[in-house]
């Protein structure tokens, strides 16, 4: 029997749930919420569409109650409040520093042997946070941005190309944040051909922006943040993870002194599989891609900092 908790049963941790079970990445799927009802209420509706979509996953909705995340194999924490049109995803620090912390508390004492997926914001932040309070191993806990940016920097480069997304590759580090996060435009490709030989200079810096500001772009459409493709990128995140695929993943981890830094959460690609994190692949950066990674570093441990100030770490 597999177990997967998802905290939070917002529109985030509600689509998280709704795709692991849709793709029956695990066989129990725990929603907890603080909210009364909607837990069970969501949990209830998904698991009326079983028959509709034909999968055999189960799904839970429970309302503060830990006691039945018990022996969950990966926790996913969405909690706290999504940032507003015009909000930066740091501003939501001073309220979701507390909630994180609090969450993580309770899920280890019911599931001390859990991976941690991290979703809530500012994500790198709220990583570090879970490591630096859980003292867990480095390598379970694992923020999800990177999987998400990558996911949106696929979608614009299909865009811009005109070509199906699933045939396209790239990857985005650094930061999960507006002016933080890096797509490596250099290492995308299109069925292997390097997507700055199909596009002009400018078209590839386009991407690259409106990458970076694909949260933010959805936030001024929708008035707060994005669900579909963060919900998803979780569960991407968890089935890469519960499956053993040893899949290559842009997520945010605890650098030791890999590439160049320590003492912060950021994104880079790790191989994902039952253990967390079991390896993280070393890019061999430009000077120009470095001196963006240290930049996004430095924003990052600013943002942390924060922690620090309020006595939350
Ligand atoms: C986003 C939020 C979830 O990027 O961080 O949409």
């Amino acid at each position: 029997m597999s177990k997967v908790t998802v905290v939070g049963a917002g529109n985030v941790g509600a689509t998280c749930a709704n795709v692991l079970a849709f793709n029956e990445v695990a066989d129990e799927i725990v929603m907890l919420d603080v909210k009364e009802g909607v837990s069970e209420g969501k949990a209830m509706d998904m698991n009326q569409t079983a028959q509709l979509l034909g999968f055999d996953s189960k799904i839970m909705g429970v309302t503060n109650d830990y006691a039945a995340t018990a022996n969950s194999d990966v926790v996913v924490i969405t909690s706290g409040i999504p940032r507003k049109p015009g909000m930066t995803r740091e501003e939501l620090i001073g309220v979701n520093a507390g909630i994180v912390k609090q969450v993580a508390e309770n899920i280890l004492k019911h599931s001390p042997n859990a991976i941690l997926v991290i979703i809530s914001n500012p994500m790198d932040t709220m990583t570090y946070l879970t490591a630096k309070i859980t003292g867990l191993p480095k390598e379970r806990i694992i923020g999800m941005g990177g999987a998400l940016d990558s996911s949106r920097f696929k979608y614009y480069l299909s865009q811009t190309l005109g070509v199906n997304a699933n045939e396209v590759e790239g990857m985005v580090i650094g930061g999960h944040g507006d002016t933080t996060m890096i797509p490596v435009t250099r290492l995308a490709t299109y069925k292997g051909i390097p997507v700055t030989e199909l596009l002009t200079p400018e078209a590839v810096d386009k991407v690259a922006a409106d990458t970076m500001v694909g949260g933010a772009t959805l936030t001024g459409l929708l008035g707060t943040s994005a669900w579909y493709a963060p919900g998803a990128a979780g569960a991407y995140v968890v089935e890469a993870i519960l499956h053993d695929q040893k899949k290559v993943i842009p997520c945010s981890i605890l650098l030791e002194g890999e590439y160049g830094h320590e003492d912060l959460c950021i994104g880079v690609p790790v191989v994902l599989g039952r253990k967390g994190w079991e390896k993280i692949i070393d890019l061999k950066l430009t000077a120009e891609e470095k001196a963006k990674f240290d930049a996004s570093a430095a924003a990052v441990h600013k943002t942390n900092n924060v922690l620090k100030e309020s006595n939350i770490i």
